[in-house]
């Protein structure tokens, strides 16, 4: 269920984005299967390649509180499309959270819902490094 406090709290959290460079503001808001809620926004550096995505904010936050089951992650942006998350957090959410679902909201606050399987299908894991 889609709850739109969450959303409110992932625009909040898009506020905050630090992104003098590309001036293009993400906000995530992951939720634990307790309830608990993580934000993040994205952070760049002057020096490109060192910059995170707010997804990978909001799930390194909680994995380093020790958090393990998550249930939905909500991705806010300023733009008119539903901005999905980028290759490399596909990656790692699948690899740290899981078949979540995975919640898009656009500048108009309206949301579109998918799995995070039907956005990462064939997904490469652990499991392929385990017998090798
Ligand atoms: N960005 C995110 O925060 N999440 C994504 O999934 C896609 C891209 C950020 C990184 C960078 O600060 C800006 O958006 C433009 O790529």
């Amino acid at each position: 269920m889609v709850k739109s406090s969450l959303i409110r709290a992932a625009v909040q959290a898009k506020n905050r984005a630090h992104a003098p460079y590309s001036d293009f503001r993400v906000g995530a808001l992951l939720l634990t299967k307790n309830g608990k809620a993580y934000s993040g926004c994205n952070i760049e550096s002057s020096s490109y390649g060192l910059t995170i995505c707010a997804e990978r904010v909001a799930l390194f936050k909680a994995i380093s509180e020790g958090e393990e089951g998550f249930q939905q992650i909500y991705i806010a942006t300023d733009h008119e499309q539903f901005c999905p998350p980028c290759g490399a957090c596909r990656q790692v959410l699948w690899e740290l959270a899981g078949d979540i679902e995975v919640i898009m909201i656009n500048r108009e606050r309206k949301h579109r819902s998918r799995q995070l399987s039907e956005l990462l299908p064939d997904a490469f894991d652990g499991q392929f490094l385990e017998g090798k």
